[in-house]
């Protein structure tokens, strides 16, 4: 054995220094700033609140001369404590033993705490830093990860599970926070792959480096791994607890709220928030930042599928979670990535009883073969299928355009809807203006002696039939068309109203999302 006794450790500073997390600080290519796996922990809890289990033991490999390498703890710290006084199950892996590899012991250390995350119904966070399943355990190892994923499967929309991944992760060290509920990224000196830079060269003779193939940059732009950035450790874990405040502990209860009093609730910026011409884009941020609570909004996935916007924000001190079409980016169409961004958080509100506030600007779906070989059917059906099996609070403002598909699919009434207002602005059709009337007049257009005028003429006469919010409220598919200065009095009310919805869905084992 490579230690010495911790129960003689009398001070924490001494115990740092001789258990797995302390011994060897990273100052190698990865260690620009990294702090290590106790350090991580002690940042992330309340102060003095982390409570160690397993700090004793040790792997029981022999084979490799792994037997004269021991470490207490083997390569991983885990416990409870709490962040904000709230009850949380952390683990850390350490990159300094093995690579943070997870041998048989290590993953019973993280199963330990998943299991009392999920009996006691409190969050689990993982601080991910490992090489993946340790090689000289061979097939042991890899029963460990598979007890984890398992756990992380059942544990899955039972109580939040957050990943921060926070050195190289290979591996299983990806496809267990792959199927938590948010993973986290420091830049530069975290990245994710189940098969590295070499593994890559050898089997396609393609050449990338780590970074490039799973940095943060990679993850959040590209493939959409992962839902948050940070430049260090220490902002990393600053947006867990973030996260965090905006979520229940586990999927019966409410998340927290914030004492909130009522006061001149008016927005007048959000009156001439929308451009002139219904073809001009505009921030739909700038209209989340109106209607909720001063700095509350927190964007989710912000640099991937920019067409839609997602994240947590609190009205009224409530959270909700915001589903946004994003005119900004690609005029706010649906496509594949943004159907899948946008399904996959509703769905997390949805487990975790958090209301829905869906703001619509959507000139339909995208046209094209991309779209159509990558799926749009299966993916864009995956968000219509997310909000209609929603049953939390869903209440929608169409600010302007609702076309076509898109208008059923983004929390429509007839989905399921609780409540939906439309400002004046908005415009609910099948179509726009100009290629309904390209198709529904072209005889009458072609035969014209000036087409143009005649397209000009039936664009006009389309727009004043469809161009606005009335026919829809007529029917009661918008509840109310609101001045927009009157959003965020309108939409207190409504989630006030709806706080004790019950949503039921018909009996069933689980439903079958259009994966
Ligand atoms: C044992 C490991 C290890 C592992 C790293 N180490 N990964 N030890 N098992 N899986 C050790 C190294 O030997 C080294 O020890 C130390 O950790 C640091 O590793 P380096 O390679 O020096 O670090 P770096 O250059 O940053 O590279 C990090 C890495 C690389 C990209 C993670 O180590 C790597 O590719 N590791 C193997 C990844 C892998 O293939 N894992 C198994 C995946 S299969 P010393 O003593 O030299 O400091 C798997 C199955 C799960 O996980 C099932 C999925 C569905």
């Amino acid at each position: 054995m490579k230690q010495n006794n911790p129960l003689n450790l009398l001070k924490e500073k001494e115990a740092l220094a001789k258990l797995g997390g302390g011994q060897k600080r990273i100052d190698s290519q990865h260690g620009k700033g990294k702090l290590t796996a106790r350090e991580r922990i002690h940042y992330l809890l309340d102060p003095g609140t982390f409570e160690e289990i397993g700090m004793l033991v040790t792997h029981r490999t022999t084979e490799f001369g792994m037997a004269d390498q021991q470490f207490y703890g083997d390569g991983v710290v885990t416990g409870y404590g709490t962040i904000s006084g709230r009850l949380v199950y952390v683990f850390a892996q350490d990159f300094t033993v093995f690579g943070g590899s997870l041998s048989e012991t290590h993953a019973e250390k993280i199963c330990k705490i998943m299991d009392l995350a999920i009996e006691n119904g409190a969050p689990v966070i993982g601080l991910n830093d490992s090489g993946g399943a340790r090689i000289q355990e061979g097939v042991r190892s890899l029963g460990g990860y598979a007890d984890i994923f398992y756990r992380n499967t059942l544990a899955s929309g039972v109580i939040p599970q957050l990943s921060a991944v926070m050195g190289p992760c290979a591996g299983g060290a990806v496809y267990s926070p792959a199927i938590t509920d948010f993973i986290l990224m420091v830049e530069q000196t975290s990245y994710m792959f189940v098969t590295g830079p070499n593994v890559v060269k050898t089997v396609t003779n393609e050449e990338v480096s780590a970074e490039d193939l799973g940095g943060a940059s990679a993850h959040s732009t590209k493939s959409g791994v992962t839902h948050l950035t940070s430049p260090n450790d220490l902002t990393c874990m600053d947006q867990l607890k973030q996260l965090l405040s905006y979520m229940p502990q586990n999927c019966e209860e409410q998340a927290p709220s914030i004492p909130y009093e009522y006061g001149d609730e008016s927005r007048p910026q959000l009156a001439d928030i929308l451009p002139a011409s219904n073809t001009q884009p505009y921030d739909m941020r700038d209209v989340v930042t109106g209607i909720v609570d001063d700095e509350s909004f927190m964007e989710i996935h912000k640099d991937y599928a920019e067409n839609i916007v997602v994240g947590f924000a609190r009205i009224g001190g409530k959270s909700v979670g915001i589903v946004a079409n994003q005119p900004l980016y690609l005029a706010g169409v649906l496509d594949v990535e943004s159907s899948k961004k946008g399904a996959r958080f509703v769905r997390f509100c949805d487990c975790f009883n958090i209301p829905l506030l869906v703001l619509v600007d959507v000139p339909g779906f995208l046209p094209g073969t991309d779209q159509e070989w990558n799926a749009i059917i299966t993916n864009g059906a995956k968000l219509l299928y997310a909000f209609s099996e929603a049953t939390v609070p869903r209440v929608t403002l169409i600010t302007r355009k609702a076309y076509g598909g898109a208008y059923d699919v983004m929390n429509s009434k007839h989905i399921g809807a609780d409540m939906n207002f439309a400002w004046p602005s908005a415009e609910i059709a099948v179509m726009g203006a100009k290629g309904a009337s390209e198709i529904i007049f072209r005889n009458e257009i072609k035969k014209a002696d000036d087409p143009a005028a005649k397209l000009a003429e039936k664009e006009a006469e389309y727009a004043e039939q469809f161009a606005h919010p009335y026919k829809a409220a007529e029917r009661g598919f918008v509840d109310a068309v609101i001045d927009p200065v009157e959003t965020r009095e309108r939409l207190l009310k409504a989630f006030s109203m709806l706080k004790n919805k019950t949503g039921r869905l018909p009996r069933k084992k689980h439903g079958n999302i259009p994966l």
